[in-house]
Parts: C-alpha cells; sequence; structure tokens
C-alpha cells in the first residue's frame, strides 16, 4: 500500500517572544486536523511544535504536493494566525508570507518534508524537528547516517546497506540540484555539504530507488528577499531492515555540531537534542535545539510518537552543547559566534559602512 508521510510546518507565532508555541494554538491545529480524519482527507496526523515553530504531521493517499492537503495545512496555519493575533502571540503569522493560496506551498513560508512510499510490513520513521537553524543543519547527521560507517555499523555490516546510498543535493541560491552516490564520490559530497547556508541534502535513496530521508529545505530570507526569520528545517527519515538501525538514524545526534541560527538568525551553536517538554529556546534565543519522534506507520496510522532525542543517552550531548553555547557566548559580537556578514540575516554592517562612508581614507 502506498502511503505519503507529510510534515507541514510554519511559525505562526511564539509565546513569549520566540521561545515556545501557545497551548490553545496547538490546541486548535489538533482540532483542524483531527476534522479532516474524520472527513477521510487524513489517514492519522500528529500535531506538535519544536520552540515556536507549529508541526503538523500527517498520513494520506494523495501523494507528495497535494493540493489538497497543503491547502489543509494552510488553512490551519491561517485559523491558528488569527488565534494568535488573539492572544497578541509573538510574530503572529510570520512565516505566511502570501495570503492566497494557489495550489502548493512552495515558496509560501511554511516549510514541507514529504515523501511517497510503499508501506513495509513494519515501517519505523524518526521525524526531526529544529529551531533556530536553517535546513544545512541536517547535511552533517544525514552523512553520518547514510555515509559514515564510523556511525552507521550497517553500511559495513548489513549486505542491504553495503552498496551504499543516493544523495540528492539542492543548490539553494542557484536553484540546481545533483545527485551522487555514496561511498563511490564521498569527497564529491563532503566538499559541497560542508557548505551549508547554501547546499543542501533533499533527499536520501537507497541504490535500488528505496526513498530512505526527505527534509524541508526552504530558505525564507531568500524568498522574501529580506530577514523573516529562519527556517528552522524538518527532516524524516526511515528506519530499519536495510536502512539504518534506529540507533543509528540517531547516533549522529550524540554530537552537538554546531550551525548557523541562533540569536536573530546570525549566529553559530550548537544544536542541542533534547525532549519535546524541553524544545523550548531560551539562552540567547537558544542554543539551537532538535526534536526526533519516533513512530510506527502501520495501514498510514502513526502508531506512537516515542520522544527518541528525550533519552538519557543523550544527557552528555545536552552538556556538551550546553558547554559549546558557553565557549560561543564568550565571542560576543566576533565572528565565528557571529556569522559572517553575507550570511547575516540582520545585517546592519551596510549601515554602519553607509553612515561612515565620507570618513574613511584611502590606506596610502
Ligand atoms: C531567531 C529568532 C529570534 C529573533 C529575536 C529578535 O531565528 O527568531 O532570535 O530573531 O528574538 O526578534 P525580533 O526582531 O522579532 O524582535
Ligand atoms: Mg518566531
Ligand atoms: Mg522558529
Amino acid at each position: 500500500m502506498k502511503i505519503t508521510l507529510s510534515v507541514i510546518k510554519a511559525d505562526i507565532g511564539g509565546f513569549v517572544g520566540h521561545s515556545a508555541s501557545h497551548p490553545a494554538i496547538l490546541k486548535l491545529a489538533e482540532k483542524e486536523l483531527a476534522k479532516a480524519k474524520r472527513r477521510g482527507t487524513l489517514s492519522d496526523y500528529h500535531v506538535t511544535s519544536v520552540g515556536d515553530d507549529l508541526q503538523l504531521i500527517m498520513t494520506h493517499k494523495k501523494g507528495e504536493n497535494s493540493k489538497i492537503i497543503h491547502k489543509l495545512a494552510y488553512d490551519t496555519f491561517v485559523k491558528c494566525t488569527k488565534k494568535a493575533k488573539e492572544l497578541g502571540l509573538y510574530g503572529a503569522g510570520q512565516d505566511l508570507l502570501k495570503s492566497t493560496f494557489s495550489g502548493n506551498l512552495k515558496g509560501m513560508g511554511p516549510g514541507v518534508a514529504e515523501m511517497e512510499f510503499e508501506e513495509r510490513p513494519s515501517e519505523p520513521v524518526i521525524i526531526f524537528m529544529a529551531d533556530k537553524t536553517e535546513p544545512g543543519a541536517w547535511n552533517l547527521p544525514l552523512y553520518k547516517m547514510f555515509a559514515d560507517p564510523f556511525s552507521t555499523a550497517g553500511l559495513v555490516i548489513d549486505p542491504h546497506m553495503h552498496d551504499g546510498f543516493k544523495f540528492e543535493i539542492h543548490d539553494v541560491i542557484k536553484h540546481r540540484k545533483i545527485i551522487l552516490s555514496s561511498p563511490e564520490h564521498i569527497y564529491d559530497i563532503l566538499a559541497l555539504i560542508g557548505q551549508t547556508g547554501r547546499y543542501v541534502i533533499k533527499r536520501v535513496y537507497r541504490k535500488d530507488g528505496l526513498i530512505a530521508a526527505v527534509t524541508s529545505t526552504t530558505r525564507l530570507n531568500l524568498i522574501a528577499g529580506k530577514y523573516v526569520g529562519k527556517d528552522d528545517p524538518v527532516m524524516v527519515v526511515r528506519a530499519q531492515h536495510g536502512l539504518p538501525a534506529v540507533g543509528e538514524v540517531l547516533e549522529p545526534f550524540s554530537f552537538p555540531h554546531l550551525v548557523a541560527g541562533w540569536m536573530r538568525g546570525s549566529h553559530h551553536g550548537p544544536l542541542m537534542p533534547c525532549s519535546v517538554k524541553d524544545a523550548t529556546p531560551a539562552r540567547f534565543d537558544g542554543p539551537p535545539r532538535v526534536i526526533g519522534l519516533g513512530f510506527q506507520i502501520k495501514k498510514a496510522k502513526l502508531i506512537g510518537p516515542r520522544d527518541m532525542l528525550g533519552d538519557k543517552s543523550f544527557d552528555r550531548a545536552r552538556w556538551e552543547a550546553l558547554r559549546a553555547a558557553d565557549y560561543m557566548r564568550k565571542h560576543g559580537p566576533f565572528e565565528p559566534h557571529r556569522l559572517g556578514a553575507d550570511e547575516m540575516e540582520y545585517t546592519t554592517l551596510p549601515l554602519v559602512e553607509k553612515k561612515f562612508e565620507s570618513k574613511f581614507k584611502p590606506i596610502k
């Protein structure tokens, strides 16, 4: 049976500031998706949040880019925005960049990660959702999961994974894509995806064509042409039985790597794995957070979730993240804590340069 798993998210308003979602918003989204399930539009759903981002996790049989599903998500975000405005939540409707829906959410602001696949007899999936960072944050963990034998033992041990995987990489600046294979092209893959602000892994396939992972790749600032917040990406990964085991999918998050985002979308900081309960950026609007919800999908029903990154085995990663946060914060406004000027969302540098334009003298 072919099913589609759609994860669609938007920041429609924060409580308090950009730190979390208000329970009334989650309740309203829940109500809207429950109605859609009763109508038969959805097979199942789960509503959650990470920081100020509302997450709609949905299963259905309408395929990827379905107008009906995208419209459902859009309408839900519009209704939640109305509620957010009533409550005076911060930045209400910040990710809804366009006020009319024209068939698809592409370029409208919300982030979308969808995959259609033949459901296996047992279908474990992990849905990762991050706040205060950008889609390139998934590059390092995805590489480790699907191409690094020091992280994923199955690449060496499991004959079904031994041939490796294919990476669909998007150039979000030039709007083009390329498919490269591991292990054959690992150095080329790394040459590209190490540049996290430009090249992002969109999909990973097993060599026989089976879809294994998909990410959201919106860059809001590129859509809007001005700063409208970080993209706070999501990612879906299928696990087990010829794919990385659940523990291999989670393993990369034991290292809280540095990502772009954090305060004002303009600072590097550690990506801290945490439980849903702790997905509430606070210190310096962060540090950036990632949650991972595990589901078994059966006949398109979402059995779960389990709060995978809330597990004790990630306690040390959290401490390491907090230590790294201290270390990075000590740099104050200096690079590389603050992003380079071309990557900075809130750049006042051009204004400073302009202000002193006439005072700058040539160096002889
Ligand atoms: C980063 C983020 C926050 C805000 C910051 C300032 O993605 O959402 O760090 O950038 O709180 O917000 P404004 O400009 O709305 O006062
Ligand atoms: Mg916000
Ligand atoms: Mg956010």
